[in-house]
């Protein structure tokens, strides 16, 4: 079985969940952002990792997601919601739907830091879409930790279960 992890991250907190991952995979292995990913073709088993964007998966991710097609495929994601939330479900299930065509083997997703300068534009933009309420701040706060040590561990280890399945 020859595995292919890629992963689209525009401030490293799906890259370092995209390396935990591949660190447990079986050879033969490749890792890659998804800028320069070879096509899913040759492999049996993805990988692939994005970042949330308006509840889904960022741009660069869903037109890698559309090259592949009749695979065995684990998603993993980075969010600044908490990854139990609605939103967090909403997001993974747009996901599996996107990737309709494949054997989806399940999904982890965690918290990641937000940008800071996102932050502030979307306050500046469009403050009445994005109210600073107590709980809003409180989880920024929190995403500002994450991905942590645990969250790497979790990711791990659903992908062993993954692994197991295949
Ligand atoms: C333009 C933009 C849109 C975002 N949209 C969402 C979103 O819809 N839901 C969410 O939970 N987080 C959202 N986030 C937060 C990111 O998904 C989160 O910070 C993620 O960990 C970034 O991953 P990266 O470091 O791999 O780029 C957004 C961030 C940016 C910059």
């Amino acid at each position: 079985m020859k595995s292919l992890v890629v992963y689209s991250s525009r401030t490293g907190n799906t890259r370092k969940v995209a390396q935990a991952i591949f660190e447990i995979l079986p050879e033969p292995k490749e890792i890659h952002p998804v800028e320069t990913a070879p096509p899913p073709d040759e492999f049996d088993f993805i990988a692939l990792g994005f970042w949330a964007n308006k509840g889904t998966a960022d741009e660069a991710a869903q037109k890698y997601m559309k090259t592949i097609n009749g695979k065995n495929v684990g998603v993993f994601g980075t969010l600044g919601a908490y990854p139990d939330s609605e939103h967090a479900r909403k997001c993974m299930a747009r996901v599996e739907k996107l990737l309709e065509g494949n054997h989806v083997h399940g999904g982890f997703m965690c918290q990641g830091k937000v940008d800071p300068d996102v932050v502030q534009m979307m306050a500046k933009v469009a403050p009445e879409k994005h109210p600073m309420t107590p709980e809003r701040r409180n989880r920024l706060e929190e995403a500002k930790l994450h991905p942590d040590e645990k969250d790497l561990l979790n990711a791990r280890t659903a992908f062993e279960a993954i692994l197991e399945k295949l």
